[in-house]
């Protein structure tokens, strides 16, 4: 039977780990997957994070399922971090936390959550989005739809993006990230914020806001804002959200589904779905991140360290964007890439063409995604004046 089975290509992010490692240049450089790396090429394991795995050595007394829902202690946390410690939302108890194998995951449940419950409903992603989301909500079978998000001078269209969501049907769904937007690093202001929901309002859409990267932008807080504003005015919204990155915990796949309800019995309503939906995907999200995450939270002391190496990673990547354009002013190409010290997060939508990028892996062994977008946690103090000159070279 399986010799009718097509080979289909791997998945372009995640590929481009496979094609690095392959590379003997000693000179190769990594700008592709969105994992953080030190000015010594590596992705640490944060301090705090070691610190709670050495005291879960000690104290962890059982493997045990932790349900559905997953270790409550994590999910409150979470919520916390996400809505902040005083949230009117967390008073009213309207939001509720089902625990997730990574923000994936929580996609893939807000995904089947929105197919099973709100049937009908299309999904509308910002053009460009991060390319799995439209694997995981074609593959839960939605019907996807987009808005427009960058010109064509590779800078924010946050008029086209209004324009269009003004568009959208009544009770579509719509996708927003939180903040350090995947691919492009463009994120809205407070005021374009603003405007977001009204429209929101007004078309009475249901947001779902991919939240992975809160911390690496402006700051836990900053990062969101957005997130808070739709929670705090809006009746219902989704959330969808991730540790991975701001604990560096990338394949303990720790993330979040949360929802918010107009109250706490609709939001029982939902989080009764939640629990079967989870239930039929894998039954059970993975411990032991979420008991790393909660081990840090239980102690002043780790949190602080946690928060401190979280504001490290993310001026040493502010710092980068900085640097790199400085690296390409001799080349006489700082104002083009002008953009990329204003960017927030670990990615840069570069403004390169695929042509570009294909010449950059070929010539120079510098890995990139097909579109241009640049993992700028990637470059350090021995990399950048090879990665300036390599895209002198190929954008000349
Ligand atoms: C990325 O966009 O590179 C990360 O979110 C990793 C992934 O799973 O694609």
């Amino acid at each position: 039977m399986f010799e009718s089975i097509e080979r289909v290509p791997g998945d372009a992010i995640l590929g481009l780990i496979e094609a690095f490692k392959n590379d003997s240049n000693p000179d190769k450089v990594d700008l592709g997957v969105g994992v953080y790396r030190d000015e010594a090429g590596i992705t640490p394991v944060m301090r705090a994070v070691k610190e709670a795995e050495k005291l879960l050595i000690e104290t962890e007394k059982t493997k045990a399922y932790i349900g559905s829902h997953g270790d409550p202690e994590y999910g409150a946390d979470v919520l916390e971090t996400v809505f902040g410690a005083d949230s009117e939302v967390l008073a009213a108890n309207r939001a509720s936390a089902t625990q997730s194998p990574g923000g994936t995951g929580a996609l893939r449940l807000a995904a089947d959550f929105i197919k099973s419950n709100l049937p009908g409903k299309s999904i509308w992603l910002s053009n460009p989005t991060w390319p799995n989301h439209l694997g995981v909500f074609g593959a839960a079978g939605l019907n996807i739809e987009k808005y427009p998000y960058v010109d064509a001078d590779n800078r924010l269209d946050f008029d086209g993006m209004l324009a269009a969501l003004k568009q959208i049907p009544e009770g579509d769904v719509v996708l927003l990230h939180a903040c350090c937007h995947n691919p492009t690093g463009f994120d809205l202001s407070k005021d374009q914020w603003q405007q977001v929901l009204a429209v929101v309002q007004e078309r009475s859409l249901l947001p779902l806001v991919d939240f992975a990267y809160q911390g690496f932008g402006d700051g836990l807080d900053e990062d969101a804002y957005g997130v808070r504003l739709l929670a705090n005015t809006l009746d219902e919204m989704i959330i969808t959200q991730s540790c991975s990155k701001n604990f560096g915990i990338y394949r303990e796949r720790t993330g979040c589904f949360i929802a918010v309800a107009k109250d706490a019995d609709d939001m029982e309503d939902v989080r009764s779905q939640l629990a079967i939906t989870a239930r039929e995907n894998y039954s059970n999200p993975p411990g032991h991140g979420s008991a790393i995450v909660a081990t840090i939270f239980n102690s002043d002391e780790l949190t602080a360290m946690w928060r401190e190496e979280l504001d490290e990673m993310r001026g040493r990547i502010n710092g980068l964007r900085s640097d790199f354009v400085k690296g390409l002013a001799p080349h006489g190409l700082d104002q083009r890439f002008a953009h990329v010290a204003e960017q927030r997060g670990m990615f840069s939508f570069t403004g390169l063409t695929p042509d570009h990028v294909a010449q950059l892996r070929d010539k120079h062994s510098i890995y990139m995604v097909k579109s241009g977008r640049a993992n700028v946690a990637g470059l350090n103090s021995a990399n950048l004046d090879y990665v300036c000159n390599a895209i002198a070279d190929v954008v000349k």
